[in-house]
Formats: structure tokens, C-alpha cells, sequence
């Protein structure tokens, strides 16, 4: 079986429900259910022997000395994080807890138990963290994108601590001959992704006739993946990545947040339009004709990155990936997926969704 963290969040579900179309594996999931984690993302595994959920802590040992005898895997993938960038300006103290001290506990747990395994399967085991390309820093208009050889420059608390659980993976390789793999991924959209960030909210906020946030000028550029798109990625490094390599894993699709949110208004204005849904300005009463007046410039991130872009032909050329959907057909499904399911967006929004461990599992979770 393999061994997820952070698999009730918006890329790890999005990983567990493919890797169970796709494999006859187990998966064991831990994920301690922070705001983040959402249960009824999976949902649809409920009554499926192939997922096994576990709620807690990656910072817990214990816990994790436990998990690796009762189960062991064959591979770890740690998507467990504090991932969100405003968060950790107003609250840095989770991030380093979560993404420094947890990585470590789980490394140290994930070393002590590759350390008893026989020769073949400590061999083929595999550590592999999902890290971010925030790691990298910064780049100007006319910088080349970031390669696996860019040097690291993290400017938020957020992605301060990624880099920092990014070395030490790398030492437990160096150090202790560990198989690890990492990838640095640019930006995910795509279903479950929680609506504190940028293309969610757009989304949930514009069907409310709520202002649209836009941070400083709107021209921070990102590069932007399909969640499915990723998951498929880290299947195939898991699957041939050399241990000790990093892969960036990119869309190539840089575009500005502004044009973002002009792109999900005009798909909003086509697939349910504001007049037919009857949607109101919020701040004035007055009936919308486009979501794009919802627009609102407010001011800037402290410290915002201006401009990210991958360079993914490593994994490309070594391992043959490259992504299936373009950003036009992504960001289509996306909005799709929210407009379909506007109760997964009420869970969220009325915080209902924190007793689904409760209501839906009972005492099996
Ligand atoms: P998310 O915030 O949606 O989910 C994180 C999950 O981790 C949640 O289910 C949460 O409950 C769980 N978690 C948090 N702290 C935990 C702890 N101490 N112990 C156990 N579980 C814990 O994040 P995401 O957007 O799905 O990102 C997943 C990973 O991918 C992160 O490591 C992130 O840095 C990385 N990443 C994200 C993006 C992106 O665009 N979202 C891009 C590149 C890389
Ligand atoms: O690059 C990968 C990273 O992408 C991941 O490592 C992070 O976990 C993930 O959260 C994401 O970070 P960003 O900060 O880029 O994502 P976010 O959706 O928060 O913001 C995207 C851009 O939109 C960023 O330039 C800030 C801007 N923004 C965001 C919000 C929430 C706005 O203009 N208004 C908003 O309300």
C-alpha cells in the first residue's frame, strides 16, 4: 500500500480519488483535518475497502512509528502542509510547525522503519514531498522560468518553511541514502479547491454578488495547472523518478491575476448568468448584467511574488509527462465543477463541512 499525508486537502483528495480509478492499491490516509481537510471531498470512497482514513497529526511519532508496522507501505506521498500564503503572513508559527517539524517527524519515522525493511524492499521504497515553486522566489518580466537548478529564494513564511522541508528531504537522501523524490508544482485550480484562494473565490464570491479581491495592480502573473494534471505527474515520479531528483511540474500557462478573474467572470457570464440567477451587486442592490462589475482592486499582499513560471522539460523529457488538459479546458471543467456542485460550496462556506467526520463516518473515522 502507499502512505498519503494531507489527503483530505484539495490536491491530496484529488490524488487519493485517481489513484483508486487508476490502481487496485491501498492507500492509507492521514490527514489531521485542519480547515483545510474535507472528507466529503472523498466521498465517493466512503464505502471503499481501498482507502483507509486516519485522522492525526504528522508531528505525532508516536503515531507514526504505529502507522508504518501496522501498514507498510511501499511509499510515502506528503502532500500534508499548511498551504495557504495570507495565512501565513498573519499566522507564520502553523507553518513552520506543520511544514518544518511535521516533515521532520515524518521523515524520522518514515527513516526508522526503511531502516528494518529487507534489502529488495528498501530499495524500492520511496519518500516522495510535493513541494511548490514557491520556493524559488521572485522572477522579473524577461527572467527564464524556474528549472530544478534555480536557486532558492522563498520571500513569504509560507514558502519559507516549504524550502525548509525541501532541504531536509534532500539531506535525508545525502545524508542517509534515503530514496526521496520532490516536485516543486506551480499553481493548482480545479474541483475541491477550498475558496480562500484566488480561483474558488472568484467563483463562489461572484455567484454571491460579492466584491471580487484583486491584490495590488492585478498583474502578479501565475503559472497555472489542472489538479488532475499534477496528480498524474507525481504518479509517474513516483513511478520512475530517480531517487534523490527533483521535478518541476508545470502547465506552462502563466497568465496575470487579473486576467484570471476576467476569464471565470465571462465563463460565469456564459454558463449562469447573472440575470437569470437574479444576482444583485451586494454593496449597492443593483441588479448585475456582468460579473466583472464585481470587480474590486484592494491593497497588496505584503511582500506578493510578482511574477512564477515552470520550466517542466526535465520531467517531460526523462519521464515523459506533459499535461492533458490546456488552460482553456481546465478552467472551463473548474467552473463546471462548481457550478455542479453548489452543496459541497455551501458545506464550506456554512462551516457544515467540519462535522463530516461525525455525521458521515460516526465512529469508523
Ligand atoms: P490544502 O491546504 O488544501 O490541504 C492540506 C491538507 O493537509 C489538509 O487536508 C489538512 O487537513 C492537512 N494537514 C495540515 N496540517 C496537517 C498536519 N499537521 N498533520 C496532518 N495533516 C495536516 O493544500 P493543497 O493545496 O492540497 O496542497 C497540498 C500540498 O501541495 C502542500 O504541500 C502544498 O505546499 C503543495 N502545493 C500546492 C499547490 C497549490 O497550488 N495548491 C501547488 C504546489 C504545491
Ligand atoms: O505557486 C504554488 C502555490 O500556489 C502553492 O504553493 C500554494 O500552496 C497555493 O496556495 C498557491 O499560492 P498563491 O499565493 O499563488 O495562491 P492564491 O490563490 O492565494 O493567490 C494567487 C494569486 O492571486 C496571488 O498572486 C495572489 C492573488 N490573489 C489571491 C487572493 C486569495 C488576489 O489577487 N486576490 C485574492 O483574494
Amino acid at each position: 500500500m502507499i502512505f498519503v499525508t494531507g489527503g483530505a486537502g484539495f490536491i491530496g483528495s484529488n490524488f487519493v480519488l485517481q489513484w483508486c480509478r487508476n490502481t487496485d492499491e491501498t492507500v492509507l490516509n492521514l490527514d489531521a483535518l485542519t480547515y483545510a481537510g474535507n472528507l466529503a471531498n472523498l466521498q465517493s470512497l466512503e464505502q471503499s475497502s481501498q482507502h483507509r482514513f486516519v485522522q492525526g497529526d504528522i508531528r505525532d511519532s508516536e503515531l507514526l512509528a504505529r502507522l508504518f508496522a501496522e501498514h507498510k507501505p511501499r511509499a510515502v506521498l506528503h502532500f500534508a502542509a499548511e498551504s495557504h500564503v495570507d495565512r501565513s503572513i498573519i499566522g507564520p508559527e502553523a507553518f513552520v510547525e506543520t511544514n518544518v517539524v511535521g516533515t521532520f517527524r515524518l521523515l524520522e519515522a518514515a527513516r526508522a522503519y526503511w531502516n528494518g525493511l529487507e534489502a529488495a524492499d528498501k530499495a524500492a521504497f520511496r519518500f516522495l514531498h510535493v513541494s511548490t515553486d514557491e520556493v524559488y522566489g521572485t522572477l522579473g518580466p524577461n527572467d527564464p522560468a524556474f528549472s530544478e537548478t534555480t536557486p532558492y529564494a522563498p520571500n513569504s513564511p509560507y514558502s519559507a518553511s516549504k524550502a525548509g522541508s525541501d532541504h531536509l528531504v534532500r539531506a535525508y537522501h545525502h545524508t542517509y541514502g534515503m530514496p526521496v523524490l520532490t516536485t516543486n508544482c506551480s499553481n493548482n485550480y480545479g474541483p475541491y479547491h477550498f475558496p480562500e484562494k484566488l480561483i474558488p473565490l472568484m467563483i463562489v464570491n461572484a455567484l454571491a454578488g460579492k466584491p471580487l479581491p484583486v491584490y495590488g495592480d492585478g498583474q502578479q502573473i501565475r503559472d497555472w495547472l489542472y489538479v488532475e494534471d499534477h496528480c498524474a505527474a507525481i504518479r509517474r515520479v513516483l513511478e520512475a523518478g530517480k531517487p534523490g531528483e527533483t521535478y518541476n511540474v508545470g502547465g506552462w500557462n502563466e497568465k496575470a491575476n487579473i486576467e484570471i478573474v476576467q476569464t471565470v467572470c465571462a465563463l460565469l457570464d456564459e454558463l449562469a448568468p447573472a440575470s437569470e440567477r437574479n444576482v444583485s451587486d451586494s454593496r449597492s442592490g443593483t441588479p448585475l448584467a456582468r460579473y466583472d462589475e464585481l470587480i474590486s482592486y484592494v491593497t497588496d499582499r505584503p511582500g506578493h511574488d510578482r511574477r512564477y513560471a515552470i520550466d517542466a522539460r526535465k520531467l517531460e523529457r526523462e519521464l515523459g509527462w506533459k499535461p492533458a488538459e490546456t488552460f482553456e479546458t481546465g478552467i472551463r471543467k473548474t467552473v463546471q465543477w462548481y457550478l455542479a456542485n453548489q452543496e459541497w460550496v455551501a458545506g464550506v462556506l456554512d462551516g457544515s463541512y467540519r462535522d463530516w467526520v461525525q455525521t458521515q463516518y460516526g465512529a469508523k473515522a
